[in-house]
């Protein structure tokens, strides 16, 4: 078990080197937050604006002037994508994806358009088979 363990640990530690990107791993069923979050601290509704788009460049959220817009979103993200708005201000524009399958793993882009900053940050996203097994797994890396 501990060996199962640090093996898991540490190949979560070379993906994130390959990419140099965030890589964030769930299980079917459960829920992820990809994070996304700005340089800048002290946001002004107007000022935000946020993209976040899938590997299919498929809509999962967008944040204009402050306020989530769904409209564009893609079928497959309804009720399932969450933003934090009392963390908007803050620079923080994480979302988190609930009842997660195989389908969603792949690469998430944030992009962030203020007038300040402007930047993409990319985050994987591994989704891995729910079992008795990698669940106990998973706590144990903690
Ligand atoms: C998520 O899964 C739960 C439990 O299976 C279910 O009750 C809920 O309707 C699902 N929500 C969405 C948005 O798929
Ligand atoms: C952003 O907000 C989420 C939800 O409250 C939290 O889990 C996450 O740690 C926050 N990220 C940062 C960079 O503060």
């Amino acid at each position: 078990m501990i060996i199962g363990c640090c093996f898991i640990c540490v190949f979560a530690v070379l993906i994130n080197k390959v990419f140099l990107d965030i890589t964030v791993v769930g299980f079917t069923g459960g829920s992820v937050v990809l994070p996304c979050s700005s340089a800048e601290h002290d946001l002004k509704p107007h000022d935000i604006n946020v993209l976040w788009r899938d590997k299919d460049s498929g809509n999962v959220y967008d944040l204009i002037n402050g306020k989530a817009f769904v409209e564009q979103q893609i079928p497959r993200y309804k009720n399932r994508a969450q933003t934090f708005p009392d963390e908007y201000g803050k620079g923080n524009f994480s979302v988190r994806l609930i009842n997660l399958t195989h389908t969603d793993a792949g690469e998430f882009n944030c992009f962030i358009t203020h007038s300040a900053d402007s930047k993409l940050q990319t985050v994987w996203l591994v989704v891995n088979e729910a079992t008795v097994e990698t669940t106990f797994l998973s706590f144990s890396c903690r």
